[in-house]
């Protein structure tokens, strides 16, 4: 392991390396939070709800930056008129900027893309009401498998109804999970009236399994 980046919050520790097989890995906390290894449901997040999205112009909000799948996936829509990336970590964005993460650069150079360093609830909570088009969460992996015990609050009521009011009409809140959240999924159907879980198999290798999309309509 070479580590590439290591750096202390007040959540802790981020810890940057690359594997022996080449591959980026992101930890927090000495958790696995992302490789650049297996991203398919990282993308997904994105293309799914970019499939029902419709024809108009898209404001969307990414929150959690990682290793910006879910970003490049938003970017390479022509419909993506802003992208709002919303990334709690100063140190990581700062290893995405300077090329540690080499395909950094370019995709936060793109003017559609505006990088916040802030925590993604507090956002939510103050942006203008219908700001954005659609809402795409991976901040955790999962409501059931937090990186950090505050964000259990973007998961309850309070926490979806800021993401709905930031939503304007006919838009979505996407949430990635690495496990069923039942919980989660009748927490949307309580504040939103809709909810929808979709199950994706990941490829064999790295973190095989099934992965877990949670969306609701405005
Ligand atoms: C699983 S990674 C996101 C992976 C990303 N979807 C990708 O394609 O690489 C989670 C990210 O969310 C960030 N994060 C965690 N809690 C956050 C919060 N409350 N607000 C904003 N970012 C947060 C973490 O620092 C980490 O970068």
């Amino acid at each position: 392991m070479t580590q590439l980046g290591r750096a202390g919050s007040a959540r802790g520790e981020i810890v940057l390396r690359q594997r022996p097989d080449g591959h980026l890995e992101l930890r927090a906390n000495g958790v696995f939070v992302m490789d650049t290894l297996e991203h398919t449901s990282e993308r997904a997040l994105a293309t799914e709800a970019l499939r029902h999205a419709g024809a108009r112009p898209l404001r969307v909000l990414v929150g959690g930056l990682g290793l910006g799948f879910t970003l490049a996936a938003a970017l390479a829509d022509d419909r993506v008129t802003r992208c709002t990336v919303v990334e709690i970590e100063p140190a990581l964005v700062g290893w995405l900027r300077n090329g540690t993460v080499p395909h950094g650069p370019a995709m936060l150079a793109d003017p559609r893309v505006e990088v916040v360093v802030d925590d993604v609830a507090d956002v939510l909570r103050s942006v203008a009401a219908s700001s954005y088009d659609l809402v795409l969460l991976d901040v955790d992996n999962g409501p059931g498998y937090l990186v950090h015990d505050a964000n259990a609050a973007l998961y309850a009521g309070s926490g979806l109804a800021d993401a709905r009011a930031a939503l304007a009409d006919d838009g979505m809140l996407v949430v990635w999970s690495a496990s069923p959240a039942p919980d989660l999924e009748a927490a949307l159907r309580e504040v939103f009236g809709n909810a929808e879980e979709n199950r994706y198999a990941v490829p064999g290798h790295g973190r095989a399994g099934d992965y877990f999309l949670y969306s609701a309509r405005r």
